[in-house]
Order: structure tokens, then C-alpha cells, then sequence
């Protein structure tokens, strides 16, 4: 299978570098599955139901979050009738809207998505480690999925390399998300899994992580109230991650980093052009 997994969308400029760009991509690599970060997509905070049917009609097979997900209210509500929004599965029990789905894609596949959220330095979840091991348990790779993708929301490289580890050989791919740049660190595993630490964001990258520059600087320089953050309103780039996986196992064969827009050197996998 051809996988395609972009990072967080900040904002009009990260959801207009998605719709532009992603219907063509779609067909050019003849993808199988595109999954894409959408906590950043309403204004920087958040996702709405009209962004969310958006990004899904551009050609995203699912939609993942992190810890952005209830910035916008509206999202209780309609998460639960959306099953191609997936919210952090560590969540505690009870909360809106599901952390794992296997989703049918448009190629006829079915592809395990899991959304977990890290705790170094995030809000104190439940351990996301476990509830990996929970969805796979339910679906396992190569049985009832023909492909696993796990989004870990993140800030610490360590838990994110710690888990793309954890799940060598039961996932085919291992994605980070939240820090908003790309890392370089993009390979397969030694059991078959496909890993990069951060996916990086589909935004402006003349910004600070997606953001107009000015507001972030001054609070780095006064430590008093400031205005909203803003996202950066020029153009946008796409970043993520290309995974081809082989039929039978499901696991990666080979993995190549996508950059596609100004201001960050250009990557694309050159196996499927
Ligand atoms: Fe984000
Ligand atoms: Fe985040």
C-alpha cells in the first residue's frame, strides 16, 4: 500500500497548501491512505465540522488530533458523529469521540488509525503506551488491518522514540506530530515499522510553528498579556511522510520525507514518480 501521513494544518494557509495540493498528489502516487493532523486547522486552535469535511474531501482517508482538540467547543459534539476524527486515545474513559478506528479507505483497504497524546510536558493523560496496545489488540496488523498508523502527539523525542520501538513489528508506521517541524530522522525500523520523530505541519513556515512571528517574540522577550496568536497568513507547505508497505505484512518497505511548498527544502519520494 501507498500511505501518505501529513502533519499538524495551521490555519487558511495550512488547510489551502492541503487542498491545493492534495487531490493531485492523491492521484499522481496513486495513494492508498492519507492521514492528516487537523488540530491546528480552525484559526491555529482546533477543528470545526466544516474544516473537518474539508480536509476529508481534499482526500485525507482520517483526521487525527492532540492536545488542540476541544480548543473549539463545537468539536464535543460532532466528534461523535464523525468517525474519521480521532481524538487522543489516552484520554480518560468517557470522553467524547474515539481514539481508534479502523477506517475503509477510497482503495478499498482497511487501515488502522490510532491518535495517542504523550505526557512529558503535556497535560497528564492516561498512559498512551497502553492504549496503543489496546487498539492493536482489537485490530491486529496483517489479521484485521492491512495497514496500522500511529499518530503520537508529542513533545518529547525521547517517548516518541521510545514508542516507534515499543511498536516495531506491530504498526506500519510511526509518526510523530506537535512539535511543527520536520525531523530528518525518517526510516524503517528493524521489525518493519516506519518512523519519524515529527511529521512537521502543513502551514507557513515564515512563522514560529505556524504562527505570525510578532506576538510569539514579544513573549519571549516581556512576560506580560499580549494579543491573540495568529496564524501566518503566507503561502503554505505540506510535510509529512510517504510509506510504501508491503501487501502481505503490512509492515514498511520503504519511507521517503514529503516537503512540498516554500521556505523548507523540497523532499518527495521519488519511488513512485
Ligand atoms: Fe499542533
Ligand atoms: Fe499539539
Amino acid at each position: 500500500m501507498r500511505l501518505l501521513f501529513l502533519g499538524d494544518i495551521v490555519g487558511r494557509a495550512g488547510r489551502n497548501a492541503v487542498i491545493d495540493r492534495l487531490p493531485g498528489l492523491r492521484e499522481q502516487w496513486n495513494l492508498d491512505c492519507v492521514v492528516i493532523n487537523g488540530e491546528n486547522s480552525a484559526g491555529g486552535f482546533g477543528i470545526t465540522e466544516a474544516i473537518c469535511d474539508e480536509i476529508l474531501s481534499a482526500g485525507a482517508d482520517a483526521v487525527t488530533l492532540g492536545n488542540h482538540t476541544w480548543d473549539q467547543r463545537e468539536t464535543l459534539v460532532f466528534i461523535e458523529r464523525q468517525p474519521r476524527l480521532l481524538r487522543p486515545a489516552n484520554y480518560p474513559p468517557g470522553t467524547p469521540g474515539r481514539g481508534a478506528n479502523l477506517i475503509d479507505t477510497r482503495s478499498g483497504h482497511r487501515v488502522l488509525v490510532v491518535n495517542v497524546m504523550g505526557r512529558i510536558y503535556m497535560d497528564a493523560l492516561d498512559d498512551p503506551f497502553a492504549a496503543v496496545d489496546q487498539a492493536l489488540e482489537d485490530c491486529p496488523l496483517g489479521q484485521v488491518a492491512d495497514a496500522v498508523i500511529v499518530d503520537v502527539h508529542a513533545e518529547a523525542t525521547s517517548e516518541k522514540e521510545a514508542m516507534g520501538h515499543y511498536l516495531d513489528g506491530r504498526a506500519s508506521l510511526v509518526v510523530g506530530t506537535h512539535t511543527h517541524v520536520p525531523t530528518a530522522d525518517h526510516r524503517v525500523l528493524p521489525g518493519g515499522t516506519a518512523y519519524m520523530t515529527d511529521a512537521g505541519m502543513c502551514g507557513d513556515y515564515d512563522s514560529v510553528l505556524g504562527m505570525q512571528k510578532e506576538e510569539p517574540i514579544r513573549r519571549f522577550l516581556q512576560k506580560t498579556p499580549g494579543t491573540r496568536l495568529e496564524p501566518a497568513a503566507g503561502e503554505g507547505t505540506l510535510s509529512g511522510i510517504a510509506v510504501e508497505t508491503d501487501d502481505r505484512t503490512g509492515l514498511a518497505i520503504r519511507v521517503a520525507a514529503v516537503r512540498i511548498g516554500p521556505n523548507l527544502e523540497e523532499a518527495r519520494p521519488r519511488f513512485w514518480e
